[in-house]
């Protein structure tokens, strides 16, 4: 018997601060026109002292539990790759945080950007075993390089929670997937650094390289043909990298490659990430929510999704999008999560980009910054303190289930 499962419900977060490119540019004397269109960047998420992964996390997750409760989530699914420790998954405190029945299991992914989508399938699988369960898959993270590094233009911070279930409001997930693995170092992180070691150049040829492995794959699986996609929500480590993904896809199919043709499948779904900046594993869901929230009705049309994971790993995979699912959009919510950001400086970016805690094991606490509902307090005997502020979290009364 085959059971409708995908996405029932997707929310989103981002950090307490903005970086204009503009003052980025000023900074380092870069042409602007770099930024807004060699890269396609507005401007970049920068978390507050006192936020991180679990913060934005939580804050992205509880509007989520607000409305559909916990008691059909028994797993948690976190994927990061700014991981806070290297044993304890961010997702158990994002649990403690939104109080979730202790029958959960919690586990955190990593794969690069592509973690979230892993996290997706294995939440598909879980919910077929059990159509009465729900997984909460949560994708955060805080995309950091070097100060003055050609990748510091490409940072940026959010976090998206997705309610997996059976009979999805949003999206049906559908079979097959295309799959490609090589081994690449494009981008990586060793456990000593907290910035990203990036080759630029490597990985935009290692990304294009798996825009065709997967869609050679998705091909010979049976799936199917460009020209059925309503919209294709690209993984978006600085949104040009959409287009000039989508532009070697069409053209590896023989396709028209036209200026209009590119923009009709993605122009839509660059809006959140042009101003968030690189939200690594988030990012493709941020593409596929501002989407939802800008389109003309949806309902009945495909959406494909390739995610890229640095390293490398990535996957093709569609969605067809379910009647009515404009009722369950958080559009207002999400311009709010973007809009309500204050703008930093150059000065003030730098001070935070520069700030980590002292490794001695003693009492760390942090300035109170952020406005949100949830704050890292600080570090006491290396242990990371949070906060719940008791706030509410800006979850409409929206329908149940
Ligand atoms: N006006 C308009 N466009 C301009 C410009 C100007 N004044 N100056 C430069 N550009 C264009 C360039 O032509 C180039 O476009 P193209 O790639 O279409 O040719 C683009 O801006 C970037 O210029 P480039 O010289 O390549 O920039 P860079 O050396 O600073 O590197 C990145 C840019 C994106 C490669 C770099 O920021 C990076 O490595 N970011 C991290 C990427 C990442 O996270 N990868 C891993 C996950 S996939």
């Amino acid at each position: 018997m085959s059971i409708s499962i995908g996405i029932h419900d997707l929310s989103f977060a981002t950090a307490e601060f903005v970086l204009p490119h503009t003052a980025l540019a000023a900074h380092n004397g870069t042409d602007i026109g770099k930024y807004h269109v060699g890269i396609g960047q507005e401007s970049m998420s920068v978390p507050a002292a006192d936020e991180d992964i679990v913060t934005m996390a939580a804050t992205a997750a509880a509007p989520v539990i607000a409305r559909h409760g916990a008691d059909r989530i028994r797993t948690v699914v976190f994927a990061t790759e700014s991981s806070i420790d290297q044993a304890k998954s961010a997702g158990v405190y994002v649990h403690s945080l939104l109080g979730l029945p202790s029958s959960t299991r919690v586990v955190e992914l990593k794969q690069a950007c592509y973690g979230a989508t892993a996290a997706l399938q294995f939440a598909i699988g879980l919910v077929h075993r059990d159509p009465a369960q729900q997984v909460l898959v949560i994708a955060s993270d805080v995309s950091k390089y070097d100060l003055d590094s050609p990748g510091e233009a490409t940072q940026g911070a959010a976090a998206v929670a997705i309610l997996v279930s059976a009979d999805p409001a949003l999206l049906r997930v559908e079979d097959p997937s295309g799959l490609f693995t090589a081994d690449v170092m494009d981008f990586w992180r060793p456990n000593y650094r907290d910035s990203a070691l990036v080759d630029g150049q490597e990985s935009i040829n290692a990304y294009l390289q798996a825009v065709e492995g997967t869609w050679k794959d998705y091909t010979e699986q049976d799936g199917r043909t460009l020209g059925e996609f309503a919209a294709i929500c690209y993984h978006q480590p600085f949104t040009k990298m959409a287009y000039k993904a989508h532009r070697h896809l069409l053209n590896h199919c023989g396709h028209d490659t036209g200026k209009e043709t590119v923009a009709e499948a993605i122009g839509l779904t660059t809006a959140y990430n042009s101003v968030v900046g690189n939200s690594y594993t988030a990012s493709v869901y941020l593409a596929l929510a501002a989407l939802l929230d800008q389109a003309e009705d949806l309902t009945g049309q495909s959406v494909g999704f390739l995610s890229y994971g640095s390293g490398s790993v990535a996957e093709f995979f569609s969605a067809s999008v379910v009647a009515d699912y404009r009722e369950h959009l958080r559009t207002k919510e999400n311009l709010q999560a973007i809009d309500r950001r204050e703008v930093l400086d150059y000065a003030g970016y730098r001070a935070l980009h520069e700030r980590s805690f002292p490794t001695d094991g003693g009492e760390h606490p942090t300035p109170a910054q952020t406005t949100g509902p949830f704050r890292l307090a600080g570090l006491s005997g290396h242990k990371r303190i949070y906060e719940d502020r008791g706030e509410p979290t800006g979850a409409p009364p929206g329908p149940g289930g």
